[in-house]
């Protein structure tokens, strides 16, 4: 275990999942977390994060000496590089020289850190503060403009650190120094993989449920599949998942729950075909806010009727979440929350079902549920899949929402969805959505003669996190291909545009 310990940047996240990257299992850790807690912890190396602070701002965290008394490995970056320095009697300053993004550096003596890695290094650098001198015993190994000091290490102590940013992707053998540190100065073994994290969690659910029965509600989506595959793993037929087909999936998607994650799990799985009751109760309603309302009020009373027929004949005390680690961590809860609690995500269940939470996931990146997925035999269509929103198609067709329509958006999609993954995008785009515009008619001629139909439109994107997004510049070959199958093979759609507005102003789902 390494700890990473969090000075209120945004980098800790990504610190942590290069530590990963090196396949050694890092967490992350508030800097208010007292030091012997974190000894406590019996880890390997602790790594001080960046911080939108200076060192000599009123109120700046600092770092308490016994850390580095403790003979525990400490690895400084950017704020911590500078508090470690202040801490253990360094000289820094306020130089009034600021670097920002990437900055040149000189390495002169590499020493262990930054041993093998060009000298003359472009990285990116974000500070105001610089390290002047360092504290006795350490040496000095490299230095840009503004920073006189800009890395450091003491093998004895096996301390170092860094002025610069390693772990983004602009920072130049930012991976290399990082494993010079936890391989060569820290003694950490790169062990730590997927397989590890199966078996670990396969034994921790185990532990935990004994021989109660619990509960999984599938969305189709690759968070709650991969949780399920592994609790399934864990305890077999105590399992029992719960697939409400609301009639909205895109084509194959259904199938996908019903048969592949079936076959590759054998988990007992329970269908809801509840198709009929959410098309009748979206009769007539065109307003994007109200289906929302809809669909999420259809989908608790099924899942919970369901669940209360379920609890009847075996009793359940259990229910799997699919929570990833940046939820955790962005709720402020590190390490050891509570997990007992009534459920809100799959919604609002009622207080007379209450179930305490498995999840397998809550230490897991998306991409490192990805490689699990994929190590627990799921396919890659399920585990690469783009987002999808609850409501599904509903909200993709403008208009009412009706049978027919989502047959003819289906249709459209799948082609959409084929073309893409045929060239090779699926990776380099974030979410494809494919729009109906069902009370818009337009003009056409197909054959030799006239047709009024529906445009579709077409909504690729890119995007880190869905909070913003850009409109993707698919090749026109793509496009190209994407439209003359959609008009040739889709009865009622004569039109296909496409969507360039980024996110702002416009979001990625036109509902
Ligand atoms: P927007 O359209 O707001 O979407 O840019 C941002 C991301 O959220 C997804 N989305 C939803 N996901 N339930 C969900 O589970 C919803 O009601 C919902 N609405 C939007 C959307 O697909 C995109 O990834």
């Amino acid at each position: 275990l390494v700890l990473v310990v969090d000075f209120g940047a945004q980098y800790a996240q990504l610190i942590a999942r290069r530590v990963r990257e090196a396949k050694v299992y890092s967490e992350i850790v508030p800097h208010s977390m007292p030091v012997e807690e974190m000894l406590a912890r019996s880890p390997k190396a602790i790594i001080l994060s960046g911080g939108p602070q200076s060192v000599y701002a009123e109120g700046a965290p600092r770092v308490e000496s016994a850390l580095f008394e403790a003979g525990v490995p400490a690895f400084g970056i950017c704020y911590g590089f500078q508090a470690m320095a202040q801490t253990l009697g360094g000289d820094v300053r306020r130089t009034g020289l600021r670097e920002f993004g990437r900055t040149p550096v000189t390495v002169g003596d590499a020493g262990t850190l930054l041993a093998g890695i060009p000298t003359d290094l472009n990285v990116w650098m974000s500070h105001g503060d610089a390290v002047h001198a360092p504290p006795v015993g350490f040496t000095v190994l490299a230095a840009s403009e503004g920073a006189p000091v800009a890395a450091f290490e003491d093998v004895d102590r096996k301390l170092a650190g860094v002025q610069w940013h390693p772990e983004v992707l602009h920072s130049q053998a930012g991976q290399a120094v990082l494993e010079h540190f936890l391989y060569d100065l820290a003694g950490c073994t790169g062990d730590w993989t997927t397989t590890n994290v199966v078996d670990e969690q396969v034994e921790l659910i185990r532990q935990q449920v004994g021989d109660k029965q619990v509960l999984c509600a599938l969305s189709g989506g690759v968070d709650s599949a991969v949780a399920a595959a592994l609790v399934s793993k864990a305890i077999g037929d105590q399992l029992t998942c719960v697939y409400v087909d609301h009639g909205l999936q895109r084509a194959g998607e259904s199938d996908q729950v019903e048969k592949d994650f079936v076959a590759v799990t054998g988990a007992r799985l329970e269908v809801v075909d509840a198709e009929e009751r959410f098309l009748t109760a979206l009769a007539g309603v065109t307003d994007p806010e109200q289906k929302r309302k809809i669909i999420g009020r259809e989908f608790i009373r099924t899942f919970e009727a369901t669940a209360r027929k379920l609890d009847a004949e075996r009793h359940i005390e259990f229910l799997v979440q699919g929570t990833l680690y940046p939820d955790v961590v962005e709720s402020g809860g590190g390490t050891g929350a509570a997990n007992i609690k009534s459920h809100h995500n799959v919604g609002g269940l009622p207080d007379d079902l209450q179930f305490a939470l498995i999840e397998p996931l809550r230490t897991l990146f998306k991409d490192e549920v990805r490689e699990l997925g994929l190590a627990l035999g799921l396919p890659e269509s399920m585990v690469y899949r783009h987002p999808f929103p609850g409501p599904g198609l509903g909200i993709r067709i403008v208009g009412e929402v009706t049978k027919d329509r989502l047959e003819i958006l289906r249709a459209a999609d799948l082609i959409a969805r084929t073309e893409l993954t045929a060239a090779g995008l699926d990776r380099d785009i974030w979410q494809f959505p494919v729009v109906l515009l069902a009370d818009v008619r337009s003009v056409g001629v197909q054959g030799d003669g006239r047709t009024y139909g529906h445009p579709i439109v077409l909504r690729p994107v890119t995007s880190e996190d869905a909070m913003t997004a850009d409109w993707a510049r698919l090749p026109y070959d793509v496009l190209e291909k994407i439209s003359t199958r959609i008009t040739n093979e889709v009865d009622e759609i004569n039109r296909v545009t496409l969507d360039i507005t980024s996110k702002p102003p416009g979001t990625i789902e036109w509902e």
